[in-house]
């Protein structure tokens, strides 16, 4: 398996371009089961995850390209894929293909919008967290759907197809607005999501969704009114630049010093966890370009954080944050509220020296004034990315084992860092 290797202690100075948002890539992909036309989107990230949800789409029947490389384009493009569900011939996502990722577990909304009936693999259980799928079952049943638990899958169906419905989640879900959002856009009538995900891809899907003939409004609010309509059409749609990533690099940048434009990102995508950024000491400036961070000289200062549904801190910068904050000239906690086993990070990072005490569901990371390279893995995607961060900034060496979790959801990440004067390279085995 490949590891990273990073000898830690450079600034980081120069340019990362931001790559289009994997969490919006994954439910606009799966979008395209709505409709028998071509749905094409630009702008989509060459990350595992992307990999594995076309293989799975293509189990439903869908045809699918992507455009070659074109004069003028460089490699940290995104590329711009061709979806086509025209002939849908399956409606099972089976067990060996959803519990390689949860987010193909949605596919179950536009399966049983569009052919009334679907038969999804239950998506189990994954190293954050127990993540159940109740409130997709009653938000399905909320538009008519009959739903039985079977042998593992869920099996829903709809006699003469969905009809519109009152959705009030007990909790905000990202997945389940998407999936919801997507079953109502073909249900007969009007339905009402209530408390629903804010998140800017569950815009960037209504946008998405209103430019293939969809009629959605509230998107980006906590209530979303959908009013049915009897097909989906043709559509083109760029993917919004991902504000995780975003997070990712300037964090990297607070922690290592030094002067990085993330080019293409968009600062109104993660304005809570750049206020954050800016508290501990780091400059941020918005330019035609994207996002200029820099930070010479003073010390991290430490500033306490808890994750919240958006417009609130993201939990998938989480793990970053913490990393940035073993630095720091204090004490700082961290409260994650989320996912209720997302600090797989904790114990890699003492290894590189980190002092972090948990109390349930928060962290107090007393920040020290050096780490030291070391060994470590992570089980998780945002974990690992912690790791790598924070061996930025250790004196020596560190390796990072287990890279296929940044694969699946950091474009060239390895590329992107050491143009920037990082010493970082994969090892592979
Ligand atoms: C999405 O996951 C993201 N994944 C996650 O990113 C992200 O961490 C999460 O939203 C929160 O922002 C994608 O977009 C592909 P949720 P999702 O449903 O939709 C509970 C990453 O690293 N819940 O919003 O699966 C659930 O257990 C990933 O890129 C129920 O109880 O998350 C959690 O506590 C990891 N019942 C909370 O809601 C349900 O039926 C929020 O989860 C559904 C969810």
């Amino acid at each position: 398996m490949d590891k990273i290797r990073i000898v830690g202690g450079n600034p980081l100075n120069g340019v990362i371009p931001i790559s289009g948002a994997k969490n919006a890539a994954l439910p606009l992909m799966i979008s395209s089961l709505l409709c028998d036309d071509t749905l094409t989107l630009e702008n989509v990230p060459r990350l595992r995850d992307v990999a594995l949800l076309t293989q799975i789409l293509s189990n439903h029947g869908l045809d699918y390209s992507v455009d070659g490389k074109r004069a003028g384009q460089d490699t940290m493009t995104g590329q711009t894929i061709h979806l086509n569900a025209s002939n849908i011939v399956d409606t099972t996502a089976p067990y060996e293909l959803v519990s390689k990722m949860r987010a193909s577990f949605w596919v179950i909304g536009p399966l049983l919008a569009r052919m009334h009936n679907a038969r999804v693999s239950l998506p189990g259980g994954c190293a954050i967290g127990t993540r159940p799928v109740d409130f997709f079952i009653d938000g399905l049943k909320a538009l008519g759907a009959e739903i039985d638990m079977d042998r593992g899958y869920v099996k829903a169906e709809a006699k003469g197809g969905l009809k519109g419905g009152r959705v009030v989640f007990p909790k905000v879900s990202v997945g389940a607005t998407h999936t919801v959002m997507m079953a109502a856009t073909l249900a007969k009538g009007e339905s009402v999501i209530e408390n629903a995900a804010r998140e800017p891809e569950v815009t960037d899907l209504a946008n998405c969704l209103i430019g293939m003939g969809a009629k959605i409004e509230g998107a980006g609010t906590d209530t979303i009114h959908i009013q049915g309509v009897d097909r989906l059409g043709a559509h083109r749609h760029p993917v919004i630049p991902d504000r995780i990533e975003t997070g990712t690099y300037a964090m990297a940048v607070a922690m290592t010093g030094g002067e990085v434009t993330l080019e293409g990102a968009r600062g109104d995508l993660l304005e809570s966890a750049l206020d954050i950024l800016r508290q501990t000491g780091t400059e941020i400036t918005e330019t035609n370009m994207g996002l200029k961070i820099r930070r010479n000289g003073a010390g991290i200062n430490p500033v306490d954080i808890s994750t919240e549904p958006f417009p609130g801190f993201p939990t998938d910068l989480q793990a970053q944050f913490m990393a940035l904050m073993t630095r720091s000239k204090g004490v700082s906690k961290i409260t994650e509220n989320i996912f209720e086993n997302r600090f797989m990070h904790v114990q890699e990072l003492a290894r590189l020296g980190a002092k972090i005490t948990m109390d349930g569901q928060v962290a107090s990371i007393e920040g020290v004034e050096t780490l030291r390279g070391a060994q470590v893995m992570a089980t998780d995607l945002r974990a690992s990315v912690s790791l790598v961060i924070a061996g930025l900034a250790a004196e020596g060496e560190t390796t990072v084992s287990r890279v296929y979790h940044l694969d699946r959801g950091f474009e060239r990440l390895e590329d992107k860092l050491s143009r920037c004067g990082a010493v970082i390279e994969r090892i592979s085995a």
